[in-house]
């Protein structure tokens, strides 16, 4: 089946991000959220964002206004949805939501028309069971900036028709995205099993450790050669989302992250990072804001409890086979801008002093940092 016509459900950080690029490879777009205003929003982000793609001669004006062209938001489900060969919906993360949106989506489309989601973490199999098509449905998630971020996870469900994985593979390539199929439907599929549990840690480690998120941050930046520190990334990605989705892992599957309170405290007082001005840091204003770290604030951090969880969590996805090595490499690296590969990071660091370390914290404080085998099989 050609796609052509693409629905976006919800217009937020990811929702907007989609339509734009899927308007950048030529599709035309629907944009559909339940308020004018969010999609205001959204417009003025793409449009911000065209133009910044613009100055950095990487599109012309021209262009930026042909893609423009290409989305039409709206707030009726009805006419969003009557022509789409494929729906992506990127509603919040939160599943009695999505229970909605899908219930609603019931009967508008063409039997025909593939559904897809781009949760963060909800196993596919599950929002699939919530439609009347688990062979039409599929995961595509998109990592945020999406206009910058390579990386797109494709998680088949238990029913998903092969034809359809294929398609929709095809589909991402199509956007110029690199697609890595996430071949277990494993909650937080293969990135977010890896960056959302670090928050929460670094959270740990900040309570340990005493010293300053800046100092945390240079040291995941500059040791770990991650783009961002991880609050700044936290504040970037949005604590609502890093909120929601800790809450959709941690109740299914007790030992993938250590729920840390000052989440929820952040959510609960709507102090959701750089889209509210304030988060782990304080911004100036709702735009694009960098945190500065640097490699001396870097040296004054051991980071053994950071790269302790996520090696251990790389390697649980090694172990259950969700993941080839090369796949993981690529989703890190393209998904989360990493620079060196994580084993190597592992090794670099010393892969036995690493496994010492977990041992330790294990001891001190609990089952959660017991050393994956797989870990404990490279010494
Ligand atoms: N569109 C166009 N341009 C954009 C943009 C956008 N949406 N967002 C930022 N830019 C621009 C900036 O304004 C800046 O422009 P300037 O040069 O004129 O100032 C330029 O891109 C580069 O920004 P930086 O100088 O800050 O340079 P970086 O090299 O650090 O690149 C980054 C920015 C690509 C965001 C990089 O920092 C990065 O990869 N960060 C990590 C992001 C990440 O890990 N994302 C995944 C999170 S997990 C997720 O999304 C999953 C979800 O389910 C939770």
């Amino acid at each position: 089946m050609a796609i052509k016509n693409i629905t976006v459900l919800g217009s937020g950080i990811m929702g907007h991000g989609i339509a734009q690029v899927s308007a950048m490879a030529g599709y035309k777009v629907n944009l559909r959220d339940i308020d004018q205003k969010f999609l205001n929003k959204a417009m003025q982000k793409i449009k911000w964002s065209l133009e910044k793609l613009t100055e950095k001669s990487k599109i012309t004006k021209m262009d930026a206004e042909k893609y423009i062209n290409n989305i039409t938001p709206t707030v009726d489900l009805k006419t969003a949805t009557k022509e789409a060969d494929l729906i992506i919906e990127a509603v919040p993360e939160d599943f009695n939501l999505k229970k909605k949106v899908y219930g609603e989506l019931e009967g508008l489309s063409s039997e025909n028309t593939i559904f897809a989601s781009n949760t963060s973490t909800l196993p596919i199999s599950e929002l699939s069971s919530l439609t009347s098509r688990p062979q039409k449905f599929i995961g595509i998630h998109f990592f945020n900036p999406p206009q910058l971020m390579k990386l797109v996870e494709v998680i088949p469900g238990i029913g998903t028709d092969e034809i359809v994985t294929k398609e929709l593979t095809a589909f991402v390539k199509s956007l110029n995205k690199q697609p890595v199929i996430c071949k277990k439907d494993v909650s937080g599929f293969i990135v977010n099993r890896i960056f959302i549990p670090l928050v929460h840690e670094a959270l740990y480690s900040l309570d340990r450790d005493h010293v300053s998120m800046e100092i945390i941050d240079s040291a995941v930046k500059y040791k770990l050669d991650f783009p961002m520190g991880i609050f700044e990334l936290a504040d970037y990605t949005g604590l609502d989302v890093i909120y929601k989705a800790s809450f959709e892992m941690n109740l299914r599957d007790k030992n993938v992250l250590r729920m840390h309170p000052s989440v929820k405290v952040l959510f609960d007082k709507n102090e959701l990072g750089q889209k509210t001005g304030k988060g782990f840091y304080t911004y100036q204003g709702e735009n694009y804001e960098r945190i500065n770290l640097t490699p001396e604030k870097a040296s004054q951090y051991d980071i053994s409890s950071i790269l302790g969880v996520a090696a251990n969590n790389a390697s649980w996805l090694l172990e259950n086979e969700v993941c080839t090595k090369a796949d993981l490499d690529t989703a890190l690296k393209l998904g989360m801008g990493m620079k060196t590969e994580i084993f190597e990071l592992v090794s670099k660091n010393g892969t036995e002093k690493l496994v010492r370390h977990l041992l330790e914290l294990e001891k001190c404080e609990g089952d959660f940092y017991k050393p994956n085998d797989y870990l404990r099989s490279i010494v």
